[in-house]
């Protein structure tokens, strides 16, 4: 169902864009050590890219648009930046604010066992220059507004609902995010703070929710990794607006000022296949359900939907479910 032109949201990612390269290994080889892994797929990655595809994928269909504010390296000379554009379109990202710059497109290569864990190392390339300083004036104005004049079949006018953030950005152009997020003062900042590259206080008081696994949670507030989920969840409470706290195949903690702490859990997975960029499915996929005017309880309720869709497929985005699959599995686990 598309709401009417003048009143289309639209969540903005600001974040990384990758090139993912796989390969599959029986065992993860330890410091020193070779081990020869299987041919695998290279497609779509990055944090903010994963997430964009994520939003479009539930939101597209929803009439909610998605816009990423990103990176890659230049057209005609580099290769990855082509696969990267072409397939956030195919995901149905708008990709118009996406800068073409002379640092090569990031790139990330990753290893899965065979239990479907996975070893990651980023190259971020073109990703350090992303700066949402240079998008301050763009969503002061009107996102969709400065796009008609672009190639786009959606509505002229939207209105941003969500701004969503990672910690793929260098920990200095992280620290200009509450800035972005001012320019929109009626959108939620979602910040999903993974990696965990900075605790910058402004940053994390900015978030409503931050979005952290438990590892990242104690990260971010400076504790032992083993303190105890109640502890984690109070604290986390004190440094941002609200937060999130995904606990993998458990689902998801919500945390929201003067209410219990909810546990949405996960639907399970028969068979988990590839983590790789499930919870960025998650995050994407709950950005899109803010915007489209869900609470965040359904939101984490759809995300947690997408996120055990993503782990029974390989890669990254490439593994997303469709709307229609993830509205699916929400009736026949929650409703
Ligand atoms: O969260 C998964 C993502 O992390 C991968 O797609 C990779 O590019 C890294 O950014």
């Amino acid at each position: 169902m598309s709401e009417s032109p003048s009143t289309q949201p639209i969540v903005v990612v600001c974040g990384s864009t990758n090139v993912d390269t796989f390969t599959t290994v029986s065992e993860f080889p330890a410091p020193g050590e070779t081990v020869i892994g299987k041919r695998g797929i290279q497609s779509l990655g990055g944090k903010g890219a994963n997430q964009a595809a994520a939003s479009a994928h539930l939101g597209n269909p929803r009439g909610v648009r998605t816009v990423l504010l990103s990176a890659v390296g230049l057209e005609g000379e580099d290769p990855l930046s082509e696969l990267a554009i072409g397939e956030l379109k195919h995901h149905g990202v708008d990709v118009r604010h996406v800068a073409r710059v002379t640092e090569p497109t990031g790139q990330a290569f990753i290893m899965n066992d065979a239990t479907g864990e996975n070893i990651i190392v980023v190259m971020s390339g073109a990703n350090e220059t992303v700066n949402p300083l240079d998008y301050v004036e763009l969503l002061r104005g009107d996102v969709a507004a400065a796009d008609s004049e672009g190639q786009s079949e959606c509505a002229p006018v939207g209105e941003v609902k969500v701004l969503l953030a990672q910690g793929e950005l260098t920990p200095e152009h992280s620290a200009m995010l509450p800035e972005l997020a001012a320019a929109v003062p009626d959108a939620r900042f979602v910040l999903n703070l993974a990696p965990v590259t900075t605790t910058d206080s402004a940053l994390m008081a900015a978030a409503d929710p931050l979005m952290v696994n438990e590892i990242e949670a104690a990260d971010v507030l400076g504790l032992p990794r083993d303190t105890p989920q109640e502890e984690l969840f109070a604290e986390l409470g004190k440094v941002a607006k609200s937060a999130v706290v995904t606990l993998g195949s458990q689902g998801a903690a919500i945390i929201a000022p003067g209410e219990q702490v909810q546990i949405v859990p996960s639907p399970p997975s028969p068979e988990v296949v590839d983590t790789t960029g499930a919870g960025d499915a998650f995050a994407g996929t709950f950005a899109a359900a803010l915007a489209a005017g869900e609470t965040m309880v359904r939101a984490a309720q759809l995300g947690a939907c997408s996120g055990s869709l993503a782990t029974r497929k390989n890669g990254a985005a490439a593994s997303y479910a469709t709307e229609a699959e993830i509205r699916a599995l929400a009736e026949e686990f929650f409703d």
